[in-house]
């Protein structure tokens, strides 16, 4: 459909160009001023044309997008909605950008009126990746593709294409950094070993399932063979992922662990998949009496500002560094495919099955920081402002 009216305007731009010429060739000219104005009327023809045919591709380029975001009550959200839309209106799209608030169904009328409103293109970013699926019919009925920004879509063949980070990367990231920092083979020949409690992310985000994944490859044999050592016993996904990412949740679990099996010793590592699970470990800490004298480490994902400002404090140990400012530039590229009908570009297909296709994706690269790289990963590469650092 898009190629269809892309011809058209471009087609009248070349009426237009014809029509510019024409009338120069009926102006009456005589001698060298003839030459010259004829060589002038063809330059503004030529002009004219140019500027018919960019004004049509312009027009091409326009064209209405819907934007779904799951809430604003975590920053990074904030930041993508921000980022899309900026960059999308600088291109001269339409961008009606809508927040659930994790609420499926709130989402699912929010891509409806969508829909209903004339969108050309839908970027998901969903709150329950799977309760999608009527809506996503839907718009592939109506010839409106889908992009899947961040969460893969589940189930569903309606979706075009996947703009994420390399999720089981955000897990690995996490436990290599833990390895490292505790410095497990050393605590393994020593047979010494350290306590670990885990907080991951949202059932019904195919990301947390992964980033599970990621941790556990590394981490596993640390627990088999007692390195590491989880008293509650919770360390499968089933029972460790918090529905809805929520903050609130893993507080309560913490204070609850605290209370009930590290009443006799500290708990030293709080494997968290999301900063606002670390900020949540944080309050429960700091009301169990922690210090900076047994704080743990914690683990976090997004490098929000405020974990920034936490790592440099010491109540967090690190997070994972997603430019979301790079992931909105990679899904643009693949909203101007979808667009313009060209291909985008692409650096994983065989990753992302969604149970019905194999979704075709681009994964950015996700970086762990701390306060050993912060200043230069996230100061020097512009995400925030030293002084918003407090630095
Ligand atoms: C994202 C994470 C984010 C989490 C909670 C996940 O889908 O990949 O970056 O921390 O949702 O919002």
């Amino acid at each position: 459909m898009r190629r269809k009216a892309l011809s058209a305007i471009l087609a009248v731009a070349m009426v237009a160009a014809l029509v510019v010429g024409c009338g120069s060739s009926t102006t009456e000219t005589t001698g060298d001023a003839a030459a010259t104005e004829e060589a002038t009327d063809d330059a503004a023809a030529d002009d004219a044309a140019a500027e018919a045919e960019n004004e049509a591709l312009a027009a091409a380029e326009g064209g209405r997008i819907g934007v779904a975001m799951p809430t604003q009550s975590s920053e990074r959200w904030i930041n993508d909605g921000a980022n899309m839309k900026e960059k999308l209106e600088a291109l001269g799209y339409e961008v009606d950008l809508q927040y659930a608030e994790d609420d499926p169904q709130a989402q699912v009328s929010q891509i409806e009126n969508m829909i209903a409103a004339g969108a050309n293109c839908l970027v998901i970013a969903a709150v329950d990746s799977g309760a999608l699926t009527t809506v996503e019919a839907a718009a592939k009925e109506a010839g409106i593709p889908i992009i899947a920004y961040d969460r893969l879509l589940m189930d569903t063949d309606a979706v075009s294409y996947y703009a994420s980070f390399d999720n089981k990367g955000v897990g690995t990231a996490i436990a290599n950094y833990i390895v490292e920092a505790k410095d497990l083979e050393a605590a393994r020949e020593a047979g010494e070993s350290y306590t670990i409690e885990f907080f991951m992310g949202s059932p019904d985000d195919n990301n947390a399932v992964l980033l599970h994944q990621g941790i556990m490859e590394v981490l596993q044999p640390y627990l088999d063979d007692g390195t590491l050592d989880c008293k509650t016993g919770r360390t499968s996904f089933e029972d460790t992922c918090i529905l809805r990412w929520s903050q609130e949740t893993a507080q309560q679990w913490c204070e609850n662990y605290l209370t009930g099996f590290y009443a006799e010793e500290d708990l030293d590592i709080a494997c968290t998949a999301f900063d606002g699970f670390a900020y949540g470990v944080k309050a429960a800490l700091q009301g169990a009496g922690y210090t900076a004298e047994n704080w743990p480490l914690v683990t976090g994902q997004d490098a929000e500002l405020m974990a920034c400002k936490n790592i440099l404090d010491g109540t967090q140990t690190m997070s994972i560094y997603k430019d979301t400012r790079l992931l909105a530039e990679k899904c643009i590229t693949m909203v101007q495919a979808v667009m313009t009908g060209t291909e985008p570009e692409i650096n994983d297909t065989t990753t992302y099955d969604n149970n019905v296709i194999v979704v075709p994706s681009y994964l950015c690269t996700p970086v762990a920081v701390d306060a050993e790289n912060l200043q230069e990963v996230i100061v020097d590469g512009g995400y925030y402002a030293a002084e918003d650092l407090g630095l």
